[in-house]
């Protein structure tokens, strides 16, 4: 992973250790996992997120889950579709929970668990071959912006973590940032911190200052300003659900990046693994489910509170980034624009 970090481990007795991300950056510390309840809770709790490694844990959910049923029943059809259920937005945990399924149909009751270990397996290898082609054609992309501009050094802007805590083995955003820097390329970042969660804060600029990549951590406010005063030239950011006419899901503020980017003619690019997107749905804007969190994410900071008792709150944890403000996806089967025709092309291949 990444040359040196993993966002989890598969031990040999069976039980799945994750790097508890609700603590991160001041404590290292892992969570075992040996159910499916317990991968249910580790992804409701934040103890893992992230678009891609939701989907892995819910995956080795379902291995569980066959364990503790012992084959395909309505026991395991109920623990299937709880995992389903734990989040709402990022569609690669209902991916990886139909794919573990449907693996599970096709095999027989002796062969259910060994069969559904190497499936969940394969999903979080598979994951590592996406992120290392996502880096490739995001660092390409770099390397013109910066060809263009005749820079020989450059600045991007990212929201939330989509790094290798959030996507084996690099990441989806920070994959190709990953890549730049193992270039040689002059990279630096401008991290947004992500209230409420600060995932930007706590787990971006953590991974960044883990492998020595240049970067500054902002207030979420603070991007338009920096676009207008030139000190961006490129934002990228990852996803968690896309739809078919590339409207784009990702953590709540990602929007408001990308109207700053469309007027200041900055590109904006969101990189994802296909598994990301959901081509059942044909309008983004409309159609993808947007989580709505505990209101006490935002009203504490650190258990302090800074809102008033009796003033109400919204935790609205995603938007949706219209297609029209995106200059493309970048996926491992390449880099497409963000309309119905060039998605549906990239699924033709
Ligand atoms: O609520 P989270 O932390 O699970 O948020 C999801 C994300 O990490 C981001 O939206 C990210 O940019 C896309 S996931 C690779």
């Amino acid at each position: 992973m990444n040359g040196k970090y993993k966002a989890f481990w598969l031990h040999d007795n069976e039980t799945l250790e994750v790097i508890d991300q609700r603590v991160l950056p001041f404590e290292k510390k892992t969570v075992i996992l040996k159910s499916s309840d317990d991968c249910i809770e580790a992804i409701k709790n934040m103890t893992i997120r992230g678009a891609g490694v939701i989907g892995n844990i819910a995956a080795f959910g379902v291995y569980f889950a066959a364990k503790e049923s012992g084959g395909y029943d309505e026991v395991f059809e109920k623990k299937a579709k709880l995992i389903k259920k734990s989040r709402p937005t990022a569609v690669n945990l209902m991916w990886a929970v139909d794919k573990m399924v449907q693996v599970a149909q096709k095999t027989t009751k002796d062969n259910i668990v060994k069969r559904l270990k190497k499936e969940a397996i394969s999903i979080s290898d598979e994951d590592c071959i996406r992120s290392k082609k996502i880096a490739n054609y995001g660092a390409d992309i770099f390397e013109n912006i910066m060809k263009k501009k005749q820079k020989t050094s450059i600045n991007v802007l990212t929201h939330c973590n989509a790094g290798w805590l959030a996507i084996v083995d690099d990441g989806s955003a920070l994959a190709p940032i990953y890549e730049a820097k193992r270039r040689g390329i002059d990279i630096h970042v401008w991290v947004d911190e992500t209230r409420p969660r600060n995932q930007g804060a706590n787990l971006t600029a953590w991974e960044l200052e883990q492998s020595n990549i240049k970067h500054t951590v902002i207030v979420d406010n603070v991007g338009g300003h920096l676009m207008q005063n030139d000190q961006v030239d490129v934002c990228i950011t990852g996803a968690d659900r896309v739809a078919s006419n590339g409207d784009s899901a990702n953590k709540i503020g990602t929007y408001l990046k990308a109207l700053a980017a469309y007027d200041n003619n900055i590109p904006f690019y969101i990189a994802l693994p296909t598994s990301t997107f959901d081509l059942g749905i044909k309008n983004g804007l409309h159609d993808i489910p947007i989580e709505i969190r505990d209101e006490n994410e935002v009203r504490f900071i650190n258990n302090t509170q800074i809102i008033p008792t009796n003033s109400p709150v919204l935790n609205v944890g995603f938007d949706v980034t219209p297609a029209k403000l995106i200059t493309a996806l970048i996926t491992e089967k390449g880099v497409c624009k963000a309309n119905f025709q060039s998605i549906k092309e990239l699924f033709d291949d």
